[in-house]
């Protein structure tokens, strides 16, 4: 599109950065009001909606125009409003729904983000700032939030659970642990397509009922179980693969050699190690990929207290766990790095 006369391209560029939280607030409204839970239904108007909500009709207009305008909903002819392609999956019932996630962008990370200057001014996590060791004690202050946590990070999972499928051959495998499985999104998705192959979610005990819920919803049950534990002190063995989506990342080097270390004990000399993690480039450009794995980072640095990390950095973490990294496959915009114990 040609510019318009007068126009401050690269003004109205960091102009839109600088108020770019008020696209998740609108997502996160829409998906309190379960807006797109009704319209993935059919289209429906201002008022209809408004019913459906309980929300101010000519306030709740103004937010449709919103999610017009960031591209979640478009106008029929008549006036209606309907999802987009890319507004779908804010449904609950949709494919890889992204709503879960939503509810905990916008409800959760928003506000902990309001103080991400005190963690950059002082190198350190929410939780050591509020004189807690460790995020996940932090969190479990509050049983709402675990559970709004595990749904995001089931939704999360679920949406790159193609590509990590198509990214490693799991066929080599006999009995398979993912730890810090968390509901066990992951391992469930690998036992339906391996039919011979067994597992293991393992995690704290909170997330037992859900792990356990899931994996009789997937319809696994005979081949897989839940095991609660905690990976700072041990990882059961039995396994000849482990698998840790999202987990290396959440924790510092010396936390998270620990981790490695208490795998490699669990593992047989000829196990296999798979790290599920977004890859921090070597050197980073102004894209959306390299935007998504940035702010990644920062909220590790300010939630649990990791990093994302570059292939090479992972190398050396590895080697001091006790793994040799073997294979790097890209999935999406994650990666399966693949190791072996050294
Ligand atoms: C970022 S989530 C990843 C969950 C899952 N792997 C996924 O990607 O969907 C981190 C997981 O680590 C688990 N976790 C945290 N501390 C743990 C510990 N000390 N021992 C075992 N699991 C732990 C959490 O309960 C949570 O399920």
């Amino acid at each position: 599109m040609a510019a318009k006369p007068g126009s401050d391209l690269a003004g109205n560029e960091l102009y839109d950065l600088i108020e770019s939280y008020r696209t998740t607030v609108i997502i996160y409204v829409a998906a309190r009001l379960g807006i797109a839970d009704i319209l993935a239904h059919g289209a429906k108007g201002a008022g209809e909606l408004a019913q459906a909500t309980g929300a101010h009709e000519s306030s709740l207009r103004r937010l449709m125009r919103g999610l017009i305008a960031i591209g979640i909903c478009t106008q029929t002819a008549d006036g209606r409003f309907e999802l987009t392609p890319t507004g779908r999956p804010m449904a609950a019932s949709a494919d890889r729904s992204m709503k879960a996630w939503a509810l905990f962008e916008g409800g959760m990370l928003y506000r902990g983000w309001e103080a991400m200057l005190d963690s950059i001014r002082a190198g350190k996590t929410a939780a050591e700032l509020a004189g807690v060791d460790n995020y996940f004690e932090l969190m479990a202050r509050n049983p709402e939030a675990v559970e709004v946590f595990n749904a995001a990070m089931l939704s999360l999972t679920n949406r790159i659970l193609p590509a990590v499928l198509e990214a490693f051959d799991f066929s080599g495998i006999t009995r398979l642990m993912d730890v810090g499985g968390g509901y066990g999104q992951l391992l469930c998705a690998i036992l339906k397509q391996h039919q011979s192959l067994r597992g293991v979610v393992f995690d704290l005990p909170r997330c037992a009922e859900g792990a356990k819920k899931q994996i009789a919803e997937a319809g696994v049950g005979t081949r897989a179980e839940f095991s609660a534990g905690n990976f700072f002190e041990s990882v059961p063995g039995g396994a000849d693969a482990i698998v840790m989506k999202s987990i290396i990342h959440d924790w510092n080097d010396e936390r998270s050699i620990k981790i490695l270390r208490n795998c490699r004990q669990a593992l047989p000399a000829r196990g296999k190690l798979l790290l599920v993690e977004r890859l921090m480039p070597e050197r980073l450009e102004a894209n959306a990929d390299h935007r998504a794995v940035v702010t990644g980072d920062l909220n590790m640095l300010r939630g649990p207290g990791g990093c994302e990390r570059t292939e090479s950095e992972y190398r050396e973490l590895l080697g001091k766990g006790g793994f040799r990294l073997t294979r790097v496959a890209e999935a999406g915009r994650v990666n399966v790095i693949e190791s072996a114990p050294a």
